[in-house]
């Protein structure tokens, strides 16, 4: 059986004047996620949305929201995503010092739970803790900008993400995030990913559907 694949535009390279027509073009061009990176300008160095932007989507699209927070400190907010209608909520390995209870905290409140992984952050960290989670998130670009290159580093990381997730035998999504595009996506998708995150490439491309049909082609090209 061919296996799913799902993609996830961030919402960060959009033009935010247009944001309701963007985010409605992207649902209608068969969206499964809308992507929200949430920044605080100390984890990472760039500030962006707040929980606010995903109530906002919430109530312009039925698509669900995925909010990446790489933001210090999640556990403080998980609450105000919850309420904002969050569907997915990922988190940094590298901003949680108590993973276990931040993931269990999302789950108390109704959403799935994602952990996300710098480039420097190797997969075996997520080893004692695979069972709680509903995504992995390889991230394969340093977090805070878009349209940066594509780490290519990170094709064996989803590699190895992918045989962990087998090997637990549970329904857990494998994100990719960072230089994702038409050139790239089928080598992610080879290397056992599932889910693409692409900001520059769908926003930026001008012509919102054609990129969103260009990288779903390239990406179920290869399966
Ligand atoms: C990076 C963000 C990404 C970003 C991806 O900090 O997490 O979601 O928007 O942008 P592109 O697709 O342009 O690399
Ligand atoms: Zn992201």
């Amino acid at each position: 059986m061919k296996k799913r694949i799902y993609m996830a535009p961030s919402i960060l390279s959009a033009d935010l004047l247009k944001l309701k027509e963007e985010v409605r073009q992207v649902a209608e061009n068969g969206a499964d996620f809308i992507h929200i990176d949430v920044m605080d300008g100390h984890f990472v160095p760039n500030l962006s949305f707040g929980y606010n932007m995903v109530a906002s989507i919430k109530r312009c699209v039925k698509t669900p929201i995925d909010a990446h927070l790489m933001i210090n400190n999640p556990d403080q907010y998980i609450e105000n995503y919850a309420q904002a209608g969050a569907h997915i909520l990922t988190v940094h390995q590298e901003a949680c010092p108590h993973l276990h209870r931040t993931v269990q905290c999302i789950h108390q409140h109704g959403m799935k739970a994602g952990v996300a992984l710098n480039p420097a952050t190797a997969v075996h960290v997520l080893e004692d803790i695979i069972s709680e989670l509903d995504l992995i998130l390889i991230m394969t670009v340093n977090p805070g900008f878009g349209g940066q290159k594509f780490i290519r580093r990170g094709l064996q990381k989803i590699a190895a993400a992918q045989r962990m997730i087998e090997t637990s035998g549970k329904q857990i999504l494998l994100q990719v995030d960072g230089g994702v595009n038409r050139e790239t996506a089928a080598e992610i998708i080879t290397h056992g990913a599932d889910t693409l995150v692409a900001g520059s490439a769908i926003f930026g491309a001008g012509k919102i559907a054609q990129a969103m049909r260009d990288i779903r082609a390239a990406a179920e090209d290869v399966l």
